[in-house]
């Protein structure tokens, strides 16, 4: 592809007008042998997936709706590492392409203010303990305008374009990504994920916030005081203990 200054990243494009979502295309193509690196691409979604089995409004031509296909050679319990480098990846292609201030909602949203831009859902296909592949399937809103969103998402959520006044280059973006996810990837299958960890938790939306946490098991309040090394959420609750969240909705109140 011209422009793309990548070795794996975005070599095999796979690309769609229209489809239900680009996450079951990307599952299939790796299930066919797709090299790593591959992105499934669509220009609308008739049914796009959110994290929680929540919808993802996908209109036509606005956004960047993609699904990446990597195969780590990591165990399983790091899988959750991947979503926090791309979440970096993309918040750092952000700041790059257009100067906006982003911040990262734990686990993977990407927020400008108090509204969010971007989502990251990733999916896992593993036998046993094997890591076979990882689809992580990427929203942004890039050139939406606000009469794009229905009422119930104006409120929570924004486009690159309403944030910085200008329409982005999609295509140029999605190369940029490419890149910097690439050099985010190798240097962590290299070096592991401190440098990540450390990049997450500098422009993180969560950390010195307080949250309340559900998870099946537990609810909790407390002071998001961190990542650990394997990148779970701490909270610090009112009495001093440090709880570690792995998977859970949270829910920010103003300090
Ligand atoms: C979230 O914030 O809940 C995650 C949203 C992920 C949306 C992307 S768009 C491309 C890919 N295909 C989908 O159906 N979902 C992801």
């Amino acid at each position: 592809t011209a422009g793309l200054d990548t070795d794996r990243m975005g070599q095999h494009v796979i690309a769609h007008d229209e489809v239900v979502s680009t996450q079951p295309l990307a599952h299939e193509a790796a299930a066919r042998g797709a090299k790593e690196g591959t992105l499934v691409l669509a220009e609308l979604q008739t049914g796009g997936k959110g994290r929680l089995g929540r919808p993802w409004h996908s209109p036509k031509g606005t956004g960047i709706w993609m699904s990446l296909i990597i195969r780590p050679a990591i165990p399983l319990p790091k899988t959750p590492q991947m979503t926090l480098l791309t979440a970096v990846s993309v918040a750092r292609a952000i700041r790059e392409e257009t100067g906006l201030p982003v911040k990262i909602k734990w686990p993977n949203d990407i927020f400008i203010g108090d509204k969010k831009v971007c989502g990251i859902l990733t999916e896992l296909n593993a036998e046993s303990d094997r890591v076979n592949y990882l689809v992580i399937g990427i929203g942004l809103n890039a050139n939406s305008v606000a009469e794009d969103f229905p009422e119930e998402l104006a409120r929570i959520a924004t486009s690159l374009r309403i944030e910085s006044g200008e329409p982005i280059k999609r295509a140029r973006f999605i190369q940029q990504f490419c890149r910097i996810f690439e050099e985010e990837y190798d240097h962590y299958l290299a070096h592991g994920f401190a440098r990540a960890k450390a990049e997450w938790e500098k422009h993180s939306y969560t950390i010195g916030r307080w949250v309340n946490v559900q998870t099946i098991s537990q609810r909790l309040e407390g002071r998001a005081v961190g990542l650990d090394e394997e990148g779970v959420l701490m909270v610090e609750d009112q009495d001093g203990a440090i709880h570690k969240v792995y998977s859970a909705d949270v829910n920010y109140r103003a300090n």
